[in-house]
């Protein structure tokens, strides 16, 4: 008899044997149901495995809309899914084969995993953020398991170290690699104007440099950071009311604000000119395309956000159809984000942190245990980033 050898090569991926029970918040869309539960802890099972605590989680818009059951895909086999994607955790195991992770080591771990295709360029070669068959999963979104638990066993590839001394603001990186694929694609596409946009990596020149940031959420002022990190005049153009704490962060960057309450798009137009970036993360495609009536000669429109579904609006397609063309606009939608972002993205927030301390750390509005998680994600709480602090 053939007695298959065990151990030696690694189980495939996602396989876990079961330690014991954790704390982890999950949503059932079969039942509209979301709590906390009693999921199995994992343990190292491959060589290349890191296992980690999660101290801190991120709540983002995707998280609400996944706790209203609009979106958001349990693992294949389970009825509920473990949420959370933007995550902060330190390294306590790992594999034999993993070089460059120590204990105590704090990372942050990136949520979307290549599809399984051949064909897939995009994931093949480790730019899943550019799928091309939709069939990527995405940790705490789509068919896998997230991070608001209390440990997470991962591929090392998908782990990005951050500073010790960035403890307290790390979990803002995943939000900010929005902005960091966003900015390389914009970077991009600006060097098609040789004269006006020298392709100087990373800075943006005179000329090119109007930059409006549609919201004022943590995408949105994240974005701003960025954008004015790298050398925009930045305006960011918001629903939030003037007064704010949204304002007050937007000032301290050194970015002008405009309350779309009482400005109109014409308005903010009077105080910018002309428009060569737009960075949406407003979610409200009425504003979005409000905006892109208003985008100025070989002007760049980057859409990020993801509306719910509502009612049709009227939109004036030839007056926008002539204006891309004769004015060479150009308009891209960006998701996801590549490992490099999230190494931009960790740099880009000592820098800010460096230039503007208050401003960042006023990003995050409070902390709540993870038995608070429950209505952060149903949306009762306000301001500005919150976040599940898992290890407290
Ligand atoms: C996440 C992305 C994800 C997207 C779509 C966003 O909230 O930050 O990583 O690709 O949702 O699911
Ligand atoms: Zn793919």
């Amino acid at each position: 008899m053939h007695i298959p050898k065990k151990a030696n090569s690694d189980p495939p991926a996602g396989r876990f044997a079961i330690l014991g029970l954790m704390k982890a918040v999950a949503a059932f869309p079969g039942k509209r149901d979301i709590r906390v539960i009693d999921h199995p802890e994992p343990r190292i099972e491959r060589s290349t495995d890191v296992k980690v605590r999660m101290l801190d989680v991120g709540v983002c818009g995707t998280d609400k809309e996944i706790a209203h059951f609009d979106y958001g895909t349990p693992p294949v086999g389970s009825e509920y899914l473990v949420i959370g994607h933007e995550s902060l955790s330190e390294v306590i195991e790992a594999g034999p084969a993993v070089k460059g992770f120590d204990k105590g080591d704090l990372v942050v771990m990136t949520v979307r995993r290549p599809c399984p295709h051949p064909e897939c360029m995009a994931c093949r070669v480790g730019r899943q953020d550019f799928c091309y068959t939709g069939d990527f999963t995405e940790r705490g979104i789509k068919q896998h398991h997230g991070y608001m638990t209390e440990f997470v066993v991962e591929d090392a590839q998908y782990l990005h170290k951050a500073p010790a001394g960035m403890r307290d603001i790390a979990v803002l990186t995943e939000p900010l690699t929005i902005a960091e694929k966003a900015l390389t694609q914009l970077f991009q596409v600006q060097a098609r104007l040789p004269w006006a946009c020298p392709a100087e990596p990373g800075r943006v020149a005179k000329g090119c440099d109007h930059a409006v940031v549609l919201g004022a959420g943590p995408v949105g002022l994240l974005g701003a950071m960025a954008l004015a990190l790298h050398g925009f005049e930045v305006t960011v153009y918001s629903r939030s009311p003037e007064g704010g704490e949204q304002q007050d962060i937007v000032k301290a960057i050194g970015a002008r604000y405009v309350a779309a309450e009482t400005n109109s798009v014409d308005d903010l137009v009077r105080q910018v000119g002309s428009i060569d970036v737009v960075y949406e993360a407003i979610g409200a495609s009425s504003v979005a395309f409000d905006v892109i009536r208003r985008l100025g000669t070989n002007g760049v429109f980057i859409f990020t956000g993801v509306p719910g579904r509502r009612e049709p609006i009227p939109v004036d397609t030839d007056l926008i159809m002539r204006d891309m063309v004769l004015k060479n606009q150009l308009i891209f939608g960006t998701v996801n984000a590549p490992p490099e972002a999230f190494e931009t993205a960790i740099a880009d927030l000592a820098e800010f942190r460096k230039r503007w301390p208050d401003a960042v750390s006023k990003l995050i509005t409070k902390r709540y245990p993870i038995d608070g998680a429950i209505p952060l994600l149903q949306g009762k709480a306000g301001g500005i980033k919150n976040v599940v602090a898992v290890g407290a």
